[in-house]
């Protein structure tokens, strides 16, 4: 059954309004097993924890917590979000590679079950930190594998000279010094070599290194209980486009990590999320200038700026409408933002279409709501739960008054 069927998007734009967001349950159940059942070859020798950057709505935080996963965060906000959907603290990796000293603080207070370090200074004030609190946080030690992920250069976040992780060598540094730093025990290694990543030999580069990292590590008298590999398994957006193959990298990561005898973390976000959700809009005019057709519709890159910021091209189709499908024509979809590159789909092929069509923009369940805006002072969109076919909000859309609430409590008064 179509996980998003015409009547319910209907029923949802009618009700709702657009442009909204809309999710599938089922869907993300089905992602979450596929990847449970792919990459843990047995529950106890690792988790999911699901990267929230990808969707962070706490309806969908409060489903995969219901479904067992754990959360990799990046901010104190994302941090909040996960423990008010019911996560226990020890299910959170809090990562990122600039944590403010509040930020560290409040993973600390909360009881974060890792801490993913990024650099010796950060080590060195976590530390300082957990000692002052008389803890001892376990950590895990972000390196830099230096492996291509052939991937969106936006998306690269693993090669040599990228601002993520510590070098290799000054990591076995951190760890040969570990008496140094008693407020930390580290105890994992973690890698993360980008996003949209389709093939098996990145992951498995990834693999070998951080795992040549452990047994250096145990040589020099460390305890590394686990391995953080990351996330960034590549989605299809389009049919003719690949996807990680998640059980050829399971197969090739595997017999080195039982070798090695440690547990694995995995931090998927998009193979979650992405298909799974998609942004509902409605056709406002159509036009043509200079021979391009414009189908100008409600929703814009301050709803999904995937188009703009990575060139990604999403699926567009039409919802079925009571009248008579016509011929197609090449269109390109743009949103109402006053921007050239408020573009979400480029010369397509689409039904002829009509003021008032309703339109799907598929594959914005990750990095769609999550990465919107305010720009243009637009309100960010509505969000919504599909379950079969009953439906319920999960975020109503942004009033427009609280866009300007804060400004009005401190307006600056020029003539007084
Ligand atoms: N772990 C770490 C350390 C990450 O930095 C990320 C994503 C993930 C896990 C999850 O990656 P995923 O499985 O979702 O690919 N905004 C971009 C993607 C940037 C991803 C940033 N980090 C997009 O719209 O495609």
């Amino acid at each position: 059954m179509d996980a998003f069927p015409d009547y319910s998007l209907r029923e949802v734009a009618q009700q709702v309004g657009t442009p909204c967001y809309v999710y599938d349950r089922g869907r993300i159940e089905q992602n979450y097993a596929r990847l449970v059942s792919a990459l843990l070859p047995h529950p106890s020798v690792g988790r999911i924890c699901y990267s929230v950057k990808a969707n962070s709505n706490l309806s969908v935080l409060r489903l995969l917590h219901n479904l067992g996963a754990g959360f990799d965060v990046v901010s104190i906000g994302e941090l909040r979000r996960v423990l008010l959907a019911g996560a226990a603290p020890a299910d959170v990796v809090f990562a990122g590679v600039g944590k403010r000293e509040d930020e560290l603080i409040a993973a600390l207070d909360a009881g974060a079950g890792w801490i993913n370090v990024e650099s010796p200074q950060e080590l060195h004030a976590l530390s300082d930190l957990a000692c002052a609190r008389g803890r001892v946080q376990q950590v895990a030690l972000r390196i830099n594998p230096n492996v291509d992920p052939h991937t969106h250069r936006h998306m690269a976040t693993g090669t040599g000279t990228s601002k993520f992780g510590i070098e290799i060598e000054q990591a076995l540094a951190l760890v040969a010094r570990r008496n140094d730093y008693p407020g930390v025990a580290i105890n994992g290694i973690h890698v993360h070599i980008g996003s949209m990543v389709n093939e098996v030999a990145p992951y498995e580069d990834a693999a070998r290194v951080a795992l040549d990292v452990i047994t250096r590590c145990r040589e020099l008298g460390a305890t590394i209980t686990t391995l953080n590999l990351g996330g960034g398994f590549g989605v299809a957006y389009r049919p003719d486009q690949p996807e990680a193959p998640i059980e050829a990298i399971a197969e090739a990561v595997w017999p080195p990590i039982r070798r090695a005898g440690v547990q694995v973390l995995f931090e998927p976000g998009r193979a979650i999320v992405a298909d799974a959700g998609v942004l509902l809009t409605r056709v406002l005019y159509t036009k043509a200038n200079g021979g391009v057709n414009y189908v100008v519709v409600d929703a814009g890159m301050n709803d999904l700026i995937r188009p703009a910021l990575y060139g990604a091209v999403h699926g567009v189709s039409l919802v079925s409408r009571v009248s008579e499908m016509s011929e197609v024509s090449r269109v390109s979809v743009v949103g109402p933002v006053c921007e050239s590159g408020d573009v979400l789909a480029e010369g397509v092929l689409l039904p002829v279409l009509q003021r008032g069509d309703l339109l799907v923009i598929h594959h914005a369940g990750a990095y769609g709501m999550s990465m919107a805006s305010n720009y243009n002072t637009r309100p960010r969109a509505a969000e919504v739960l599909l379950q079969g076919d009953a439906w319920r909000v999960i975020r109503p859309r942004e009033a427009i008054e609280a866009l300007w609430a804060p400004e009005v409590e401190c307006l600056y008064q020029a003539d007084s």
